[in-house]
């Protein structure tokens, strides 16, 4: 396989919103096609249990999240996808890399500090190494290109760091990642704040489109949606809500800004709003309609999710039997 090997994972947790699909779905959609690259996404259950999770939500909520990306399009064949708890490399190779990974650089990280600030009762060391389980992720698979958005930009960097720490202290190892800029994909904000990221955990549920919300409930939150009082329909930095709102019905019609524009542009807000649902929903609908087809065959779901941990442990251990053989543990 020489295609340039393109990594990402997701935690499931919160939903997966109307912006996660503009902003990164698209893009997948489009790689999956693209020879040169092989993308492999990983569901990542461990990363989430560093907060706590109900079992039983959790649960149910890891497999719903790959029907969902399943239902957005993302192909199990043309991609790598699976859930990282069924790779046990990435508990293996997490150990391994703890001990080339400083307590001062985990600790400094923003993340680590962010969620220590807000689980103050809950520092676990999970928390703190986050990082180091993420680096595994990336490492094991001879990444070439990470996509990633502000957030998570620090952690590529130290995931970058041990990389080339490890490989200068044995021999080249691991190859190290590079960040990957998408060139498509608009930032979608919140509809109830939006001079902010619409968030898959956000705690206002207007602020957030699912991508399975039902059209009632898009209809409802697109007519909340937060817009300004002057009554004109154009993008603008004075006008973060219609701006927001111009850019999602760009983005599900595939329209540019300027076509956007001139369509609604004499729309009072209120038939502007309705348009945009009214968009959002016909793009969600056959989503929805594939994700309920898939949440019906749970034989269907495990049986992908097998072949991907399948291709994934592999391709992980051949990374890991490596690791264990430079650093000298002995081998049977
Ligand atoms: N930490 C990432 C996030 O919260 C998720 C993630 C886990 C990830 N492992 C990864 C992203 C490996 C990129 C590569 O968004």
């Amino acid at each position: 396989m020489d295609k340039k090997i393109i990594y990402s994972g997701i935690q499931p947790t919160g939903c997966i919103t109307l912006g996660n699909y503009i902003g990164a779905l698209g893009n997948w959609l489009k790689l999956q096609d693209d020879d040169e690259y092989q993308c492999i996404y990983s569901i990542a259950d461990l990363h989430a249990l560093t907060v706590r999770q109900n079992p039983a939500e959790f649960r149910a909520r890891t497999l719903s999240f790959f029907a969902q990306y399943l239902a957005c399009g993302v192909s199990p064949e043309k991609n790598i996808m699976y859930f990282q708890s069924h790779v046990p490399a990435h508990a293996e190779l997490t150990w391994i890399l703890n001990c080339y990974t400083y307590v001062g650089e985990a600790s400094r990280m923003t993340q680590f500090k962010d969620k220590s600030a807000k689980n103050a009762d809950n520092i676990n060391m999970g928390l703190m190494d986050y990082p180091v389980l993420m680096a595994a992720d990336i490492l094991l698979y001879n990444t070439s290109m990470v996509p990633v958005g502000v957030d998570q930009k620090q952690h590529l960097e130290i995931a970058r760091d041990i990389a080339n720490r490890f490989n200068n202290a044995y021999s080249p190892t691991f190859n190290v990642p590079e960040p990957y800029i998408s060139t498509m994909g608009a930032k979608i904000m919140s509809l109830a704040d939006p001079t902010s990221k619409m968030s898959k955990s956000d705690a206002n549920i207007n602020a957030t489109i699912s991508i399975l919300d039902s059209r009632d409930v898009v209809m409802s939150k697109f007519r909340k949606a937060v817009t300004d009082s002057d009554n004109t329909i154009r993008i603008g930095e004075d006008k973060p809500g219609i701006t927001n709102l111009l850019t999602i019905y760009a983005s599900v019609t595939g329209k540019t800004i300027d076509e956007a524009v001139a369509e609604c542009s004499d729309m009072p807000y209120g038939v502007f709003k309705q348009h945009v649902g009214e968009a959002v929903d016909e793009l969600l609908t056959p989503v929805r309609i594939k994700y309920n087809d898939l949440m019906g065959d749970k034989a269907y779901l495990i049986s992908v999710a097998k072949e991907g941990a399948e291709k994934a442990a592999y391709l992980a251990q051949k990374t890991l039997r490596k690791v264990y053989k430079k650093v000298g543990l002995f081998q049977l």
